[in-house]
């Protein structure tokens, strides 16, 4: 980095998946790695920030330059690890797959298997973290993450409104991309722009994503 871009800046990143509890030995999770969020967190920290990073189940080490981790488990311990962390942050970049549901209830005992009859497990819906940040008064400059199979452009777009945020990256998911690998790509989408982060690994791709947060949230908040 030439620039220290987010310098003076408070930065909370979320990275990783949730992993919502069905018996002590089940979950429900998803494929992130952490990769994506712990690259963005790093550069982050490069450019000069204060960062926190709230991460999910993942097996990585902590990034060079964190000031603080805190790791979760679930997506109710990540929502409040991250609305603690967010009230003194200027910005918060959830990259973390957060499980859009949970198990109605968690058994407290392995569940025995029934023989000869189908299963029904209850979810039911889990906060969104973004969407609760952004409607709370003063709330940091919010940068999300969408990851689509399909209709990518129209899907960031949409989450991008109704999420209140301020700037989203979508990456496209398959091809060697996304969930647990490597490289990524990514369009960025907010109000009135987007550009086009081509196809890099999640540490090139993490430091072009932080220099465009910054520059979005000069324009915006400086
Ligand atoms: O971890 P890796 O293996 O490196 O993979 C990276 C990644 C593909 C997981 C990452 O780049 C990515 O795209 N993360 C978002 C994954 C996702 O599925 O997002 P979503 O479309 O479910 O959610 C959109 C946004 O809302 C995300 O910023 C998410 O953090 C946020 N969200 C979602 C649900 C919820 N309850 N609360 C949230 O804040």
């Amino acid at each position: 980095f030439g620039d220290r871009v987010l310098a003076g800046l408070s930065v909370v990143v979320s990275a990783g998946p949730t992993y919502e509890d069905i018996d002590p030995v089940r979950f429900i999770g998803n494929r992130s790695s952490g990769k994506m969020g712990f690259a963005v967190a790093e550069a982050a920290a490069r450019a000069g920030a204060q960062v926190t990073l709230v991460a999910g189940p993942v097996t990585l080490a902590t990034p060079h330059g964190i000031g603080k981790r805190i790791d979760v488990r679930s997506a109710a311990q990540m929502h409040a690890a991250v609305a603690d962390a967010a009230t003194q942050a200027d910005i918060y970049i959830g990259a973390a797959a957060v499980g859009d549901y949970r198990p109605n209830t968690v058994a407290e005992h392995k569940l025995k298997k029934q023989h000869g009859t189908d299963l029904t497990l209850q979810l039911a819906e889990n906060p969104d973290i973004l969407a609760s940040l952004s409607s709370r008064q003063g709330h940091p400059f919010l940068v999300g993450f969408a990851a689509e199979t399909q209709n990518v452009e129209s899907y960031a777009r949409d989450k991008l409104q109704r999420k209140g945020l301020d700037m989203i990256a979508a990456n496209q998911v398959g091809d060697g991309m996304g969930f647990e690998t490597a490289d990524n790509a990514i369009t960025l989408y907010w109000a009135d722009g987007s550009a086009e982060l081509a196809r890099a690994d999640k540490a090139v791709l993490a430091r072009q994503l932080v220099e465009h947060i910054a520059k979005r949230y000069k324009a915006v908040r400086g």
